[in-house]
């Protein structure tokens, strides 16, 4: 298998419900991609994408980490850690000297323990309060 930092529309799709997320219209997912950095995993024959992760940059401050994904039958192997080091590393990348990122993820329910692994802290804590969303649109 092997990364690159591509991936199409609806190869994205697949992959959410691959582990049982919602799907968007396809514009809309063109769009979250075209503004984000891709790291995917596919498969050496026939290229099938099996792992995803993806960052949302300001450029400045803030980034985001969404989309972490690596279908079942694949799960368990090494590729979310694989996706997670390749995302520490171009963080780590991207510093200047004196710059901070705050880089903040939703845990799905259950994966905290999988992100604790790469130095992430569970809210709320005696620091900080809890993370919120709000879902808009019917879907
Ligand atoms: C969460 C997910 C990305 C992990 O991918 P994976 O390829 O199975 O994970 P890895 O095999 O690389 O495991 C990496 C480490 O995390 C741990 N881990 C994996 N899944 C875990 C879980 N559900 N809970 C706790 N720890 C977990 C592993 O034990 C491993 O630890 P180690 O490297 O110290 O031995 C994958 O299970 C997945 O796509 N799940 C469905 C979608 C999802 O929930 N995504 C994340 C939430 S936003």
């Amino acid at each position: 298998m092997f990364i690159t930092n591509s991936i199409s529309p609806s190869e994205y799709m697949g992959l959410r419900k691959a582990v049982g997320w919602g799907e968007f219209p396809l514009e809309e997912a063109k769009a979250g991609l075209d503004h984000s950095f891709v790291w995917c995993i596919r498969e050496d024959d026939g290229r099938r994408p099996i792992g995803l992760a993806r960052v949302i940059w300001d450029h400045g401050y803030v980034m985001y980490i969404a989309d972490v994904i690596v279908i079942p039958e694949y799960q368990g192997q090494g590729l979310g850690r694989t996706l997670m080091e390749n995302i520490m590393t171009f963080i780590n990348d991207q510093l200047k000297p004196g710059y901070r990122f705050m880089v903040t993820l939703v845990s799905a329910k259950g994966k905290e323990t999988f992100y604790e692994k790469f130095g992430f802290v569970s809210r709320p804590n005696e620091e900080v309060g809890p993370g919120m969303h709000q879902w808009f649109g019917n879907g």
